[in-house]
């Protein structure tokens, strides 16, 4: 079995309350259900892909504790190699606490912990796997020499490379941006990186633009319930609409888009990037109406066989 999707980022154990509303601040509310479940960017990606069916591998570092070796259970119950994942001393695994509200808005604090112990070398160790594989995917919760590291490698052995830089910061290294095929974020990531307000289509096309003119192959804005956007230099742009559907809980809903396009990427290369996005999205639907992020993410069976058609 050859590993063709590596997801070099962040496990985190989500600590997630449910609650009428938002807490205000120095407000304290009374939350209706509490759970402890699997997160973090890049495992809940590469976790995606690997239920729609893709071998995948995962680069990464947890911490000596309880929740870091329940974390790499977590993998192999899910059929993740986790040959690169580390265990270190130097800090407990990460945490997201979570707030999700009536309406499936939430509100999330991350403490990346281990997350940022990950280093250049450790990822240069994961050299073979990445060398072989089909695409590389990155996000923001580990430290930015690492992913470079990851994208620089990926590039060296000519595989795909597909940036989440999710979180936002201000001030992402501007080689990240240039090391990535499709650099992908949502509206208040792309506000974060072009400085313009990005509400509509229309907006995240234009910021679509300024993106490219900073170096990724190509660029896809995701829009929540409107979608997403792709712009890439000398092709036409365009949108991609969402199903209408309830939310439950929109946490991770960007994760299985973007693990679900690394899927798409590596096992059905010849569709176009407009059709992949529309599966991609409708991945992204199915698990905004379920709790949680890794528990809401079908399986290819739980899913119509014409999206793998
Ligand atoms: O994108 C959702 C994820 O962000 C959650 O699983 C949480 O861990 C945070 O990292
Ligand atoms: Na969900």
């Amino acid at each position: 079995k050859m590993t063709r999707v590596v997801v070099v980022g962040s496990c985190m154990t989500d600590l997630i309350s449910y609650t009428p509303h938002l807490p205000n601040p120095g407000e304290t509310i009374c939350g209706h259900r509490f759970s402890v479940s699997f997160g973090g960017k890049g495992a809940n990606q590469c976790v995606v892909a690997t239920r729609l069916g893709a071998n995948t591998a995962m680069v990464a570092m947890v911490g000596d504790d309880s929740f870091g070796q329940n974390y790499l259970q977590n993998f192999r119950d899910n059929g993740v190699d986790i040959a690169h994942v580390g265990v270190t001393e130097k800090a407990a695994t990460g945490v997201a606490q979570i707030a999700v509200d009536d309406s499936g808005e939430n509100c999330i604090i991350i403490v990346a912990g281990a997350n940022l112990k990950l280093t250049p070398r450790d990822v240069e160790r994961a050299e073979e796997v990445i060398k072989g594989s089909d695409v590389v995917v990155c996000q923001g919760e580990i430290s930015m020499e690492a992913t470079l590291a990851a994208l620089k490698l990926a590039r060296k052995h000519g595989v795909k490379t597909l940036m989440n830089a999710a979180p936002a910061v201000p001030n992402l290294h501007p080689d990240i941006i240039k090391h990535s095929d499709i650099f992908c974020v949502n509206e208040n990531e792309a506000e974060v990186m072009t400085k313009r307000k990005v509400k509509t289509v229309q907006d995240a096309l234009e910021a679509g633009k300024l993106l490219l003119d900073q170096g990724c192959g190509s660029a896809v804005i995701t829009l929540g319930k409107d979608g997403a956007v792709f712009c890439q230099h000398g092709h036409q742009d365009f949108h991609v609409p969402a199903e209408a559907v309830t939310p439950v809980d929109t946490t991770g809903a960007g994760d299985a888009f973007v693990g679900a396009l690394a899927y798409f990427l590596a096992y059905h290369p010849g569709l176009t990037m407009e059709e992949m996005m529309h599966r991609c999205s409708k991945v992204a639907s199915v698990s905004v109406q379920a709790p949680g992020t890794q528990t809401s993410y079908p399986t290819r069976s739980n899913l119509q066989s014409t999206l793998f058609a």
